[in-house]
């Protein structure tokens, strides 16, 4: 309360007005249903699990303060945007009346890294890394690294860049896609792609990569679903519906849902995937069912959703929508989920059951259950782990498809709590001392050499394989505040804080505690840039979280009861539509 109480002193004492008119927020405009509405987040669903209270239980009012404090107020924007330049306090815990320092320099090294095409910004690039000696491909403008960097332009009033880049790729995303002799799927979106600039000719020219130069060779499936919810995002902020209802919008969403909802061998909703095909690009043993995809899977359906035309070809796609959610959020919310009770339960399985009674539908074997998972899991808290298919578990925890599970309501009420809990409770291995980790436990040893095939960039505690990911602060300050627990950010902002500028903006942190600069980590990364400005503005102004969050789905109530799951639940439509 003590900031949100100085905030409304500080308006009273001082007398400011509102600066010129200015939105705080998104707009809602939408005809979709999923609106966050703040007044109904302090309503803190009630866990089966005794949970202590926390020092969040007093968050949400703060929050909706916070929220009318500001609407007096400019701190975190930047110069340059629609909103004010007035330079006003930030709530930060330091000095609630100066914004932190380092937010200047962030957006400046942010707009640094801005990209042109014919004289539009049209993007940022990975990395403006001067120092380094190899730029590899960190010079062109990443689909999934550019979303951090789109929100912070939106939040601050900036949407022509964004508006720019989704209408590029879309253009990409139509070009014939080949690796050797094979021609890959039409709406596959890029990884990346760069601006190549002719000083003699005056042109620009663009350069995509589906995957065909990327390292292993893989295609990015996160890339569609990224371009779908920033799509949402930035309908949402702008008010402007007219870019997702135009019609090569509507044909770039309705290409990438026929890659991923057309029907084939599958008898699991997931999405099956190759290794490397997410954030994390390169052999981690992520191939199978990875969360980190389910997760997005699921947010780009129902942003989908919200944007698809009931016309006559978008019908058909809303009706696969809806079926596929419905098994999708059932099947991940029942056999990915993880806690204490569910732990216990697999560690008690019996194996080889044979027909729709089984309880231990794939065959997991107890005695794969890795050593470390039962020191891990506390009392209080749980997770969706990180792939679940025939005979394999992958206990691993995954930061980004956790948060997005909660963002998108692939989590029950009762399963985000959980994971804030988890979050709260094992905050040394999945915190320590910079947010966040993108993976836990690191693999060592035998099993490193087999999973990673020797990556020496992947090595314990590095890179994708246990290092900490600053740009994930952003997922996890928005899945805070959509859990009414801010407080878990500010902790977590504050460890950012008081490295990342000193550091030059690492891509990862290395070690068990991520306390060292990421051994090959490109300096001034975009994301990590961008992904800390967002939270911060986020923070400041909760209602900003509309963008990037989907309200719960009332027609998708989870059925536990495991050995029913054969039979086919009914759809009810019009409760979802
Ligand atoms: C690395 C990361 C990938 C990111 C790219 C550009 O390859 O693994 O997630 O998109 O760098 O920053």
């Amino acid at each position: 309360m003590r900031e949100a109480f100085l905030l409304l002193t500080a308006i009273s004492m001082n007398g400011f007005k509102e600066p010129g008119m200015r939105k705080v927020g998104s707009y809602s405009s939408m005809a979709d249903g999923d609106d966050l509405d703040l007044s109904r987040l302090p309503d803190r669903p009630k866990l089966p699990i005794e949970r202590q209270r926390s020092c969040d239980e007093r968050s949400m009012n703060e929050l909706s303060i916070n929220v009318r404090a500001l609407e007096s107020f400019d701190s975190l924007y930047s110069p340059g945007g629609m909103r004010s330049g007035f330079s006003t306090p930030a709530s930060t815990a330091r000095n609630p009346f100066e914004p932190h320092p380092i937010i200047a320099e962030a957006w400046e090294a942010l707009r640094r890294s801005i990209v042109y095409f014919k004289g539009e910004p049209v993007g940022t690039i990975a990395a403006y890394d001067h120092a380094s000696e190899e730029v590899l491909n960190y010079d062109q403008v990443f689909v999934r690294d550019f979303v951090p960097s789109a929100l912070a332009f939106l939040m601050n009033g900036e949407p022509e860049m964004v508006k720019n880049f989704l209408l590029k790729t879309l253009y990409l995303q139509g070009w014939e896609k080949r690796i050797d002799r094979f021609k890959l799927g039409e709406g596959v979106m890029p990884a990346s792609f760069k601006v190549l600039h002719d000083p003699v000719r005056k042109t620009d020219t663009l350069v995509a990569d589906f995957g065909e130069s990327a390292i292993g060779r893989v295609a990015p499936v996160d890339s569609g679903f990224w371009w779908i919810i920033l799509l949402r995002a930035y309908t949402k902020s702008t008010g402007d519906s007219s870019l997702a209802e135009s019609p090569e919008c509507q044909k770039g969403i309705r290409l990438i849902l026929t890659l991923c909802l057309s029907e084939g061998f599958d008898t699991f909703p997931t999405l099956l995937c190759a290794d490397g095909c997410s954030m994390i690009d390169r052999r981690m043993g992520i191939y199978g069912y990875p969360i980190e995809i389910q997760a997005l899977f699921f947010m780009a359906l129902r942003s989908a959703l919200t944007m698809l035309k009931h016309d006559s070809e978008g019908k058909e796609f809303v009706e696969l929508i809806v079926k596929r959610l419905h098994a999708l959020s059932y099947h991940m919310r029942t056999y990915f989920w993880l806690d204490f009770q569910q732990l216990n339960d697999i560690y008690r399985y019996k194996t080889e059951e044979y027909s729709h009674t089984a309880v231990n539908k794939f065959n997991v074997i107890p005695d794969s259950i890795p050593d470390w998972v039962f020191d891990f899991m506390p009392t209080r808290g749980g997770y969706f782990i990180g792939n679940v298919s025939p005979a394999r578990m992958d206990f691993r925890w995954f930061a980004l498809g956790n948060c997005v599970a909660i963002l998108s309501s692939l989590a029950t009420p009762e399963q985000s709590m959980a994971v804030m809990d988890l979050i709260e409770e094992r905050w040394e291995e999945l915190v320590g001392e910079m947010p966040l980790k993108v993976t836990y436990p690191a693999i060592e040893s035998h099993e490193w050499r087999i999973v990673t095939g020797c990556d020496p960039k992947n090595t314990r505690w590095s890179y994708h394989n246990g290092g900490s990911w600053p740009v994930l602060l952003w997922l996890l300050t928005a899945a805070c505040i959509k859990t009414g627990r801010p407080q878990i950010a500010r902790r977590a902002i504050e460890l950012a804080e008081s490295r990342l500028l000193k550091d030059s903006w690492p891509e990862y942190y290395d070690g068990k505690l991520g306390r060292y600069i990421g051994k090959q980590a490109r300096k001034f990364q975009t994301w990590s840039i961008a992904g800390y400005l967002v939270s911060k503005m986020m923070l400041e102004d909760p209602s900003h979280l509309g963008m990037v969050s989907l309200e719960e789905d009332k027609a998708m109530k989870p059925l536990i009861k495991r050995s029913a799951s054969w039979t086919c639940p009914e759809i009810s439509l019009d409760l979802i539509l």
